[in-house]
């Protein structure tokens, strides 16, 4: 049998829209919490390939999603150069020592995906286990998204720190840029190899950037790692989600197979531009799924714009929110099988 997801992102005809969540595992599963709980913290979770690979599994069983998601974060290859990241109740991610010049950048280790073996044993026992008409997304951060947190220390609201080095020392920014860029290309590498189906890379603050600063410091990199991949890969399609650059959808252009619209972006606009080129992947707004009501508005409008012909993956507009009931998510997955069935 097929996979339902993969066959969507080549525009291949499917008995229905597949759907998976960004965020589809976490706090919002009791079953998730419950496992978390006994890993201890979260970071010991992701280096748990069992229990990693346990949560990975659970949205598929519980809502009934067409593809998983590994479990792991974005943050482990800063951690895996050597960083000293935690996770902070109410603060999100926290790295000890951000990286501010150029001997920082020297300082970071090379080839951290040698060390990131835990993430390959997870993807192996996830597929031993997976169903085979579901698929494994693999992913990783894309390097404007990874910098922001290593240059910053963590979170942050005006991104001011990253910005500044991004107009007063350009070359500092773009060498851990590069930096960032080998090491992602050689990791999602290795998660094809273990057996991932699909990589996503999310470039969450690309959107913190005006144009010009975004091409240059996101979206040439973004392009640069969809080449590499696709030439040596081309049946494993590759999802771009950079949040925020509704503005900028003129400039989208390069060898990736699905675009991963936010929930801010009209999807009719990005249809209007890049529907014929890209699969579109989205873009239902997370806090829609506080309400089985807003849920069902909010699927109808996107069906509305999307049709169930093939070009369209149903997906949320960025990651789902930690205090949502899980009963809405099942009953989004189950709405949009049904209205989309052919
Ligand atoms: O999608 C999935 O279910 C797979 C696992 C996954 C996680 N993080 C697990 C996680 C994925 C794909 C990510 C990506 C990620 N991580 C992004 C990009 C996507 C986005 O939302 O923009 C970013 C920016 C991060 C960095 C990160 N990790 C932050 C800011 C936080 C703290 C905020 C929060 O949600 O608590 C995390 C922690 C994190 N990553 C959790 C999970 C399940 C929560 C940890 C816990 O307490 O259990």
């Amino acid at each position: 049998m097929g996979k339902v997801f993969i066959d969507a992102c080549f525009r291949k005809e499917t008995p229905y829209t597949p759907i998976w969540l960004m965020r589809q595992a976490g706090r919002y599963l009791p079953q998730y919490k419950e496992v978390r709980e006994k890993a201890g913290d979260f970071l010991t979770l992701c280096k748990n390939p069992e229990l990693a690979a346990k949560v990975t599994l659970q949205p598929v069983e519980i809502l009934g999603v067409d593809a998983a998601i590994l479990f792991s974060d974005i943050l482990v290859i800063p951690l895996e150069m050597g960083m000293d990241l935690s996770f902070q109740k109410g603060e999100g991610p926290v790295f000890k020592n951000p990286i501010r010049d150029m001997d920082d950048v020297d300082r970071l280790y090379d080839f951290p995906e040698e060390r990131l073996t835990y993430v390959y044993e997870t993807i192996k026992l996830v597929k031993k286990e997976l169903p085979k008409d579901k698929a494994l997304i693999g992913f990783s951060g894309a390097p404007w998204t990874l910098a922001t947190y290593m240059i910053e220390g963590g979170s942050s609201k005006t991104f001011s720190t990253v910005k500044k080095m991004v107009y007063t020392d350009p070359d500092f920014v773009h060498a851990l840029l590069i930096k960032l860029t080998e090491a992602i290309k050689a990791y999602l590498i290795k998660q094809i190899e273990s057996g991932a189906d699909a990589i996503q890379i999310f470039d969450s603050w690309a959107g913190v950037l005006e144009k010009s600063r975004f091409l240059d410091f996101s979206w040439e990199y973004l392009i640069d790692i969809a080449e590499f991949l696709k030439d040596r890969y081309p049946k494993v399609p590759i999802i771009l989600f950079a949040k925020g650059v509704g503005g900028y959808l003129n400039e989208i252009k390069g060898r990736f197979d699905v675009f991963s619209v936010d929930w801010a972006t009209p999807l009719e606009i990005a249809k209007e531009k890049l529907g014929k080129k890209y699969v579109l992947q989205g873009n239902l707004e997370p806090a829609r799924l506080y309400s089985k009501e807003a849920v069902r508005e909010g699927v109808e409008e996107i069906i509305e714009v999307m049709g169930t012909k093939p070009g369209h993956i149903f997906n949320l507009g960025h990651g789902m929110l930690p205090d949502v009931d899980f009963e809405n998510a099942k009953y989004l997955v189950e709405l949009v099988h049904d209205l989309t069935r052919r």
